[in-house]
């Protein structure tokens, strides 16, 4: 089994990367962990939609294309997506719009993309339905979802028992 982890905190050590860790201990340390703490991907805009025409994204050298190549590879990519103001944070809205870079013309990666297996763990207390609707469109459905939040869990996430167990079953089911 492949299986990535793709954490969207720009904090390190942050609940997100802590989740992260922990789902990488469920899999017997064998997962690929990716965290925005580490990097950065370059927004879409600062081009002139050179992917459009055929041509090479200005910024294809940046974690855009791993972090596509992994989710579409892999037996399971989870995501961990951090409640900004109700929404994904802007690097989940950053990895979303530059998949133009690998998917223009390119249907069988569209198809690879969408098709592969992912789950989603939202550090959220509140802000389902955008994320509901986000997530929809790559390809996950509302079982594939599990919103964790601080008010009932307490912070970090990480120190619950509870919050542990409720994420065991999430990946198990
Ligand atoms: C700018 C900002 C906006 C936030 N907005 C919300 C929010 O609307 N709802 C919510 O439940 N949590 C919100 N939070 C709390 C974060 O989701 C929480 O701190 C989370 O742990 C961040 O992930 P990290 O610990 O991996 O950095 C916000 C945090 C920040 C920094």
């Amino acid at each position: 089994m492949k299986i990535s982890i793709i954490s969207f905190s720009g904090r390190a050590n942050g609940n997100c990367s802590q989740i992260a860790d922990y789902l990488n201990e469920l899999h017997q340390g064998e997962a690929t962990i990716y965290r925005f703490s580490d990097f950065s991907i370059s927004a879409c805009g600062t081009c002139n939609h050179e992917c459009m025409a055929g041509n090479s994204c200005p910024h294809i050298d940046d974690m855009e294309v791993t972090l596509q190549e992994a989710t579409a590879n892999s037996d399971m990519t989870y995501f961990i997506v951090p409640n900004y103001c109700g929404y994904p944070c802007s690097n989940f809205f950053v990895f979303n719009e530059r998949c133009v870079c690998w998917t223009w013309g390119r249907q069988d990666r569209v198809d690879a993309y969408n098709n592969a297996q992912k789950k989603a763990i939202i550090v959220s207390n509140s802000g389902a339905d955008n994320f509901k609707k986000l997530l929809g469109y790559h390809g996950m459905k509302e079982e594939d979802m599990l919103f964790l939040g601080s008010r009932t869990y307490g912070s970090p996430l990480m120190a619950s028992e509870e919050a542990k167990a409720v994420i065991r079953a999430f990946i198990e089911r």
